[in-house]
């Protein structure tokens, strides 16, 4: 059975000013970087109560929300309907599952800390996307391990954002850029958060 790390926050999740207002800091960072369109259809993974998918929502047609929460899709579900495109929700583990899904794009805020092997999703994420398909991923700068103070699965303590990029790079994604995309601040500190973008090509190049 999965363990639902987020059971006892989903219900007040978006309580908290700070984390919304992160969200909403990240979530224009993503619609300055990304041409979207309403044709497209792109994933949020790790899409939580729906923070950033309701901002991007307007742009495009049609978001699958990525979580493996039960609870936290539970909030997502009761907004659903009020959002400006087609939302489908899927509850799983997408370290474990592969879902057959080719999209314009997949975006994702603070999640990847969550993720053991991150190398392996952007290999993931990169079978996911069509050519030409995009990924805009945030996550947390290095911080010192003060920035969770209960847990919920956290794997890393944020990313050096370098070796973030090169992960995506080896897993075949091309034009990485990583930009300064927010500051989460806590009565403990001051925690920098980055978007990376980037590509899948629009074609293989395959050696004769
Ligand atoms: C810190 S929350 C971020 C939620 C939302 N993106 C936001 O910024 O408000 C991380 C989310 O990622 C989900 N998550 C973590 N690991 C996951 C995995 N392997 N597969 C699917 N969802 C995962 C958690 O359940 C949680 O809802």
């Amino acid at each position: 059975m999965t363990i639902d790390r987020f059971a006892h926050k989903a219900h007040n999740y978006e309580q908290n000013p700070d984390r919304v207002d992160n969200v909403a800091n990240i979530a224009r960072s993503v619609l300055e970087g990304i041409a979207f369109d309403r044709s497209m259809h792109i994933v949020d993974f790790g899409s939580g109560t729906g923070l950033l998918l309701e901002k991007i929502a307007p742009y495009v047609g049609k978001i699958t929300a990525v979580d493996i929460s039960r609870s936290m899709n539970l909030q997502l579900r009761e907004k659903k309907d009020r959002l400006a495109c087609d939302i489908d929700i899927l509850e799983v583990d997408l370290e474990k599952t592969s879902i057959p899904l080719q999209v314009d794009g997949i975006v994702s805020s603070m999640t990847m800390h969550h993720v053991a092997d991150v190398e392996a999703m952007f290999v993931k994420f990169y079978s996911m996307l069509k050519a030409g398909g995009f990924i805009a991923i945030s996550d947390l700068d290095t911080e010192d391990g003060s920035f969770h103070t209960e847990d919920t699965g956290v794997f890393h303590h944020g990313f050096d954002r370098g070796a973030f990029a090169e992960a995506a790079s080896k897993a075949g994604f091309q034009c990485a850029k990583v930009s300064s995309a927010s500051v989460v601040h806590k009565p403990q500190g001051d925690y920098g958060v980055f978007l990376l973008t980037a590509t899948r090509p629009a074609q293989a190049f395959i050696d004769a």
